[in-house]
């Protein structure tokens, strides 16, 4: 009976794995000069389904491929989602006597793609023209129509299709058929000497350019290309997620997005990568050091680059960034220069500190550094000395390990505020100096990294951002107090550009916590405790996990809430469908279990039940150990450059700083 669980969960491995939706490697990748790319397929099996099948026909010269079973020929497939076909086109002719030689319509019939809105316009070409097109019912009725009109040839403006000679509207969203018509008024009998046939056509809109020319014979054209938008399945990504086994964007490093233009998604490979996101393996890094963008030297990264200045150089060293220029030119940067310095040791540790935007405590601020020796940090800068580098060490020996006889007072926000003097031989320092620390941070909170769809945070950093604000917890719970932080939340977690994280301590005058976040326990009895803020971290690890909203109406009654929708997707044992889906995808599966349990445990509703910080930080600990360290900088390079902006802010760079931890 027990052993019965994990063969369930063998069988779905195994399905996973056989998910056949990959073309073998003996299929043909063109048809005569044309490449079909998969999804498309020009063999059966060869084909996602068979909407993508492609006939080759092999009777002519160079063979040419067709859609819909031979009718009608491909010209040209992207894998960006556009597809180019030739259409015909529609014409109507008269004899000099007005009686009509020929008239024909044209129709299109297209069993799944859409005819793309944005890149093709209806034309009619003529200077006694009533040209009408119409989409049948069943897909998206419409119809609209051109008319053209002109009595002197010179009267016509070559590329102007405004009604003189030329006509063109634009086709609406979701059309996958359409049938032209064309007539005249007066049997082309006015403008017969120059102007015999009506024409009428969709096409593609940078394909045509109307000259006069074309009034006589559409200069012999008899097709037209026009543009198709195709995407995968009828359903949109959320959705195709769901089902991996069918889902299509198969290449590790791709992405979804849903069609612009009727049902179904696209994928594409990430920011960084080139080739075919519909295969395993199919998206490969672009060795961007090849278009040589640097100023300095180039190193290529997976799915990015960097540049190196040369010593004595800063700046980015883009070339179409800052570039290189001389170090320490400008007074402000000096100032940055050193400023950075100083928190060299800041990288890979993390700080806890208050931050607040209210005027009063920007003058609290400017009170706090000079008090604790701001005048005499800027003192040190205008006189070039050196700065001094603390370390966390240094720290902690500089408060006697925040020892009670240093603790100056509790401010307006409950914060403990610390004097912390260095003992050292430093010249600079010859009285019992102050410790004064500057600060800078982004706007960025780990809430805004989570639910950027823009950017995507890698496992290692999810992992990494989980395991210091545990420690920062943990800080709390066992070293400063014990202090329970009461409002942990993805809000209240700063990261500036190289991740370093902090917790921000909150005010603590508003009502706590914040729903939720909040413990049920702590709800019910009113008090907050140690195993409340485990909660609210495991409301945290499981944002990281499934980059959901903390609250969403759609997801299913009583689980509105994330802690409630998490821990019943895990009891339903349907973690995978709730995951981010590229974590599922490229990472260990264990690792996301791992994570996934610990999750389920601090969201116990029993507070015993859930285990304490310091177990937390240990299991975190355990999995970050298991990542490839090497592959954690380079992830980090690929996600912090250039995308998060360090912002200085003015007058309150300094604050007096409530602790300090060594990540160890
Ligand atoms: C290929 O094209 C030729 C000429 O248009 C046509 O007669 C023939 O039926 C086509 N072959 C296939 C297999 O569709
Ligand atoms: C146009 O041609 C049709 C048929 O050829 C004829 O019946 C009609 O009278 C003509 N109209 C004009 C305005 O010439
Ligand atoms: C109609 O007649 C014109 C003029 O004779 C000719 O150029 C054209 O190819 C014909 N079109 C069709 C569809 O038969
Ligand atoms: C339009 O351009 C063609 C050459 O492409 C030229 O022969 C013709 O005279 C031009 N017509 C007008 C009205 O400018
Ligand atoms: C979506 O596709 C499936 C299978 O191809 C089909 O059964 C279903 O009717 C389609 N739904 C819509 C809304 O087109
Ligand atoms: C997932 O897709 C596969 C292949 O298309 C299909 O056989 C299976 O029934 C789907 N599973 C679910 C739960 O829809």
């Amino acid at each position: 009976m027990n052993s019965h669980p994990v063969i369930v969960q063998l069988m779905l491995l195994g399905s996973m794995l056989m998910a056949a939706s990959q073309p073998l490697l003996s299929c043909p990748s063109s048809c005569g000069d044309i490449v079909v790319p998969f999804p498309f397929g020009t063999t059966r099996g060869c084909s996602l389904d068979e909407s993508f099948f492609i006939t080759c026909n092999k009777s002519y010269n160079t063979p040419k491929p067709f859609l819909n079973f031979d009718k009608i020929e491909v010209i040209d497939i992207s894998i960006d989602g556009h597809m180019r076909i030739a259409a015909s086109v529609v014409s109507d002719c008269y004899e000099k006597s007005g009686s009509q030689i020929n008239g024909s319509i044209s129709k299109l019939t297209l069993s799944k793609f859409h005819i793309s809105s944005t890149r093709n316009k209806f034309t009619a070409v003529g200077c006694d023209t009533n040209a009408l097109v119409e989409g049948s019912e069943e897909w998206n009725q419409m119809s609209a129509g051109c008319v053209s009109w002109c009595d002197y040839i010179d009267r016509v403006v070559n590329g102007s299709c405004s009604g003189i000679g030329c006509c063109q509207t634009s086709i609406p969203k979701g059309v996958k058929d359409f049938f032209i018509g064309v007539q005249s008024f007066q049997n082309h009998s006015r403008v017969k000497t120059f102007n015999p046939c009506s024409y009428a056509f969709v096409v593609e809109a940078e394909a045509f350019k109307f000259s006069s020319l074309d009034l006589k014979d559409l200069q012999k054209r008899k097709t037209v290309p026009v543009l198709l938008d195709w995407s995968i399945g009828n359903v949109t990504c959320l959705v195709a997620q769901k089902n991996l086994s069918s889902y299509a964007c198969r290449a590790m490093q791709s992405e979804c997005s849903d069609s612009s233009n009727g049902l179904g998604y696209n994928c594409k490979c990430l920011t960084g990568y080139e080739g075919n996101p519909y295969l395993d393996d199919g998206c490969r890094d672009i060795n961007e050091c090849e278009s040589k963008p640097c100023q300095g030297t180039c190193e290529n990264l997976q799915g990015s680059y960097l540049c190196f200045c040369p010593e004595g150089f800063e700046g980015d060293g883009k070339k179409d960034g800052t570039d290189c220029r001389p170090k320490g030119r400008a007074k402000t940067s000096i100032f940055l220069y050193i400023a950075s310095v100083l928190f060299v040791p800041a990288v890979g540790s993390f700080w806890i500190f208050w931050r607040s935007k209210k005027k009063k405590v920007v003058k609290l601020r400017r009170e706090l550094y000079i008090q604790n020796g701001g005048l005499i940090f800027e003192n040190m800068l205008w006189k070039r000395e050196p700065p001094k580098v603390f370390t966390a060490e240094d720290l902690i020996n500089a408060t006697d390990n925040y020892d009670v006889s240093r603790f100056l007072y509790i401010d307006k926000h409950n914060e403990p505020v610390y004097r912390g003097s260095l003992s050292d031989e430093d010249e600079v320092n010859r009285h019992d100096t102050h410790c004064w620390f500057t600060e800078f941070f982004t706007d960025k909170t780990l809430y805004d990294f989570i639910h950027d769809n823009a950017s995507f945070l890698p496992w290692e950093i999810r992992l990494k951002i989980a395991e210091k604000t545990a420690r920062a917890i943990m800080y709390l719970h066992d070293k400063m107090g014990p202090i329970v932080h009461g409002n942990i939340k993805s809000f209240n977690i700063l990261l500036d550009s190289d991740y370093t994280v902090k917790v921000a301590l909150p005010s603590l005058d508003g009502c706590m916590g914040t729903i939720g976040y909040l413990d049920p326990e702590a709800c019910r009895l009113g008090k907050l405790t140690n195993k409340s803020d485990v909660y609210s971290f495991g409301i945290v690890l499981a944002e990281l996990l499934t980059g959901e909203q903390l609250l969403n109406s759609d997801r299913p009654k009583g689980e509105e809430f994330l802690a409630k929708y998490f821990v019943s997707a895990i009891k339903k044992d349907r973690m995978r469908e709730i995951l981010v889906h590229r974590l599922v995808e490229m990472v260990n599966i264990e690792q996301l279990k791992k994570v996934a349990m610990l999750t389920e445990r601090c969201l116990r509703d029993q507070p015993e039940e859930r285990p304490a910080m310091f177990e937390v930080v240990t299991e975190l600990q355990n999995v970050v150990e298991q990542l490839d360290n090497g592959r954690i900088v380079e992830q980090l390079d690929n996600v912090s450059r250039g995308q998060v902006s360090r912002q200085w802010v003015k007058n309150s760079t300094m604050l007096a700083l409530v602790g300090f931890l060594d990540n160890g």
